[in-house]
């Protein structure tokens, strides 16, 4: 199975990117979740939509071949942040206007999100659950992780060991999602 991770943040220590990897861990050896570098993204523009810029369309072309899409997903302002809304934006839109065809139209998706904060990034997540809804996207309603001061659960290196009790929830998204792309098929 394979799924394609969308980071929020594109900070180079970036907590939902640790998160992610700890995920991947946890959805043991048949899956691959992909940590998906897309900070060549342009801001989008519709005078730069066709032709496609590269980085769009081999993101589209990634997702299209993916078996689900798994959300990192920071809160800024308590809503998802800059790129990561310009991102989704780029990939809502139809690879061609002759096709129409839009590669996250029943998509199977997930979402958790880490914050340095006390709301564990929930706002943010209804957010992009609003979105991604609108989009037609096959959004798993639950279970779903919400991280608050995951600064405290790092190292001094920044390495996150998460408490057994916050491990616990993210392994019970990780898997339910594995399962839910499973029965979407
Ligand atoms: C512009 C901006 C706005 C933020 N707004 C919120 C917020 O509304 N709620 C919150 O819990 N944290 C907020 N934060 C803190 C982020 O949750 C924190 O920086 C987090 O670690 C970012 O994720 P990352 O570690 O993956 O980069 C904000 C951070 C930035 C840069």
């Amino acid at each position: 199975m394979k799924i394609i991770g969308l980071v929020g943040s594109l900070r180079r220590n970036s907590f939902n990117r640790k998160l992610l990897h700890i995920v991947n861990d946890l959805m043991g050896d048949s899956v691959e979740l992909i940590d998906w570098d897309y900070s060549d993204v342009p801001v989008f523009n519709e005078d730069i939509e066709f032709p496609t810029p590269e980085p769009v369309a081999k993101l589209r072309a990634a997702i299209k071949e993916a078996d689900g899409v798994f959300f990192f997903v920071p809160e800024y302002n308590q809503g998802i942040s800059g790129p990561l809304k310009n991102v989704v934006d780029w990939i809502s839109r139809p690879v061609s206007f002759e096709t129409m065809e839009k590669v996250l139209v029943g998509k199977p998706a997930s979402m958790m999100g880490a914050t340095m904060g006390v709301s564990g990034t929930i706002t943010a997540q209804e957010n992009l659950r609003s979105y991604l809804t609108f989009m037609n996207v096959n959004v798993m309603p639950q279970p779903r992780a919400t991280i608050s001061a995951v600064h405290t659960m790092a190292d001094e290196d920044g390495n996150l060991n998460l408490d057994p009790v916050t491990l616990g929830f993210v392994e019970q998204t990780a898997k339910a999602f594995v399962e839910y792309v499973k029965n979407s098929k």
